[in-house]
């Protein structure tokens, strides 16, 4: 299949999609979480894939985000719309997926990004990797089951600190939070991930696909926090805050937040 957005390759028994948008810091726009969709679905429908990898194309970022230059004058409506789309065509389905999804990240996870790499099985990182949830400075919150994965992944007071301060962390910092679980130097990234990937194919995917869903169950009370987080994430959008996050960062200027 031919994709403008992505990269989608297969080799020994690993399916490694990248996503190709280096000038735009591989964001995350509609037509790209489509394809995304399309590629890890042809992925979990091919016999000869056993582990799925995905990454980021460039040494900059993995994924810098949702593209907010698609969502900056959505209605409080569209906002829940859009959350609700993406968590179920792209981020719920590859928790969901039955074979193992690995998280290689390259260089910046932010909002969407991070979202995506905590939507895969498990995560590696560059030394250069850099991760947070910034949506707050925007004046919105995560919508891609961001405030449900990040405290399942590192707890609530750490979640809550990131949320809240809309920083970011390292490599190391969120290695010993447990974000990630190993940090490379960034050529080895992919050899790495292939390495563990090639340690898992060792072993019986039928197995594994059962472990994923008997591991995935344990978070099952999340659901209803995803609900929550829709609206909240559309109700967003009614917000003058929003309206000024969004436009002061497409703008290229600090946002001015009314507080309303
Ligand atoms: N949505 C849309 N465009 C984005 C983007 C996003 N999430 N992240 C980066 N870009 C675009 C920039 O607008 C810029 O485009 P331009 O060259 O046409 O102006 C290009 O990618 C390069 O980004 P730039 O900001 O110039 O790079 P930088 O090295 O100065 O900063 C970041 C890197 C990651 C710190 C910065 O791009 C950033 O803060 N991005 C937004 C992160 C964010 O808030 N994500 C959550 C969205 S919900």
């Amino acid at each position: 299949m031919a994709y403008k957005n992505i990269h989608s390759n297969f080799a020994a028994g690993i399916t490694t999609i990248t996503i190709n948008r280096p000038k735009k810091l591989n964001a995350l726009n509609k037509d790209t979480i489509q394809e995304l969709h399309d590629a890890i679905d042809v992925a979990e429908n091919d016999k000869n894939t056993k582990v799925v990898i995905i990454t980021g194309s460039g040494e900059k970022a993995f994924v810098a985000g949702a593209d907010i230059s698609e969502f900056a004058d959505f209605s409080v409506k569209e906002g829940g719309k859009l959350a609700a789309l993406g968590q179920s065509i792209l981020f719920d389905f590859i928790e969901n997926l039955s074979k193992p999804v690995i998280g290689a990240v390259n260089g910046f996870a932010l909002g969407g990004g991070l979202e995506l790499a905590m939507a895969c099985h498990f995560r590696v990182a560059s030394t250069n990797a850099k991760m947070g949830l910034p949506e707050t400075s925007l004046g919105v919150i995560p919508g891609y089951g961001g405030t449900q994965r990040l405290p399942q992944l590192i707890g609530k007071g750490r979640a809550m600190e990131m949320i809240m301060t809309a920083g970011m962390i390292d490599a190391n910092q969120a290695l010993n939070y447990g974000l990630i679980n190993h940090v490379v130097a960034q050529e080895e990234l992919l050899p790495f991930a292939e390495k563990i990937a090639g340690k898992i194919m060792r072993n019986s995917s039928v197995a594994i696909s059962k472990a994923i869903k008997a591991i995935n169950a344990n978070f099952k009370d999340g659901k209803d926090g995803y609900n929550t987080e829709i609206k909240q994430f559309g109700k967003c959008f009614g917000t003058e805050d929003f309206v000024e996050g969004t436009t002061a960062f497409l703008e290229k200027r600090k946002a001015n937040f009314p507080g309303k």
